[in-house]
């Protein structure tokens, strides 16, 4: 009879609790994943009473206020704290978000802290996004043109091409998307994802581009493209409010179009 067990390193354990300074009257607690594959042992959540009274507001400066304070060994990755450098991303009650601009106060019971989902584990917080990134530069995101530049300004576009690009320029490639995408999850070998795919777009619309119809044909393949199957968890969860479902419908479109 088929076993359906988790492996054991999976199985998460209870961890420690490191209380609130005494005469805190402000406590919030955050329920943390920890892990480190090099320790053997399995991950753990550990609970860290944070007094609000002496903490900012957003769920990034109660880990900061951890790590410097409580527990030098929470490790996470954070730079900008202004969401745009995409690096705090991890799950919070239950939703991929940037922990910078995720207040504590929208959170009603315990904040729970997870990495991305289905991702390897480089220790904790940190997900190992070496293949996220190996399938970005894999969609070539940078122009290619087969016309020299003009030698004394710039390429020029006009403002309603330029509108086109305007949005998934805007992505951080923070990874929110697809890591909440089952699609991806089941797939992440062969599918590209919703974050690339995005890139993937922004190149095709662009009209300084002359590569668009080799771009078409990369993506013209039943696993890198073909996988989203419009579950919509992408569009839902970016923090940056950008819409990769619809711009993977519109390369699907693109490639039903050029067959007529
Ligand atoms: S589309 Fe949004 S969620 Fe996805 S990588 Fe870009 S900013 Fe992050
Ligand atoms: S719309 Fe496509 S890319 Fe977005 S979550 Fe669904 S399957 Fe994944
Ligand atoms: S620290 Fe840069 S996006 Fe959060």
């Amino acid at each position: 009879m088929a076993e359906f067990r988790l492996p054991p390193n999976s199985r998460i354990t209870k961890g420690k609790v490191f209380k609130a300074p005494e005469g805190a009257r402000n406590v919030r607690s955050f329920v943390v994943y920890r892990y480190d594959p090099d320790s053997g042992e399995n991950p753990r959540l550990d609970t860290y009473e944070v007094d609000m009274d002496g903490c900012g507001p957003m769920v990034l400066d109660a880990l900061i206020k951890i790590k410097n304070e409580v527990d030098s060994t929470l490790t996470f990755r954070r730079s900008c704290r202004e969401g745009i450098c995409g690096s705090c991303a991890m799950n919070i009650d239950g939703t991929n978000t940037l922990a910078c601009t995720k207040a504590t106060s929208d959170v009603s019971k315990d904040v729970k802290i997870y990495p991305l989902p289905h991702m390897p584990v480089v220790k904790d917080l940190v997900p190992d996004l070496t293949q996220f990134y190996a399938q970005y530069a894999s969609i070539k995101p940078w122009l290619q043109s087969s016309t020299p530049p003009p030698p004394d300004h710039e390429r020029l576009q006009t403002k309603e091409d330029q509108a086109k690009i305007d949005e998934p320029s805007a992505c951080i490639l923070c990874a929110c998307c697809s890591t909440s995408c089952p699609s991806y999850w089941w797939n992440s070998d062969r599918y590209l994802g919703p974050a690339a795919l995005l890139q993937a777009y922004r190149w095709i619309v662009d009209s300084r581009d002359d590569a668009t119809g080799q771009r078409l044909d990369d993506l013209e393949d039943p696993f890198r493209l073909y996988r989203c199957h419009t579950i919509m968890n992408c569009t839902r969860t970016c923090p940056k409010g950008l819409n990769p479902a619809k711009a993977i419908a519109e390369v699907k479109k693109m490639l039903s179009d050029r067959q007529h």
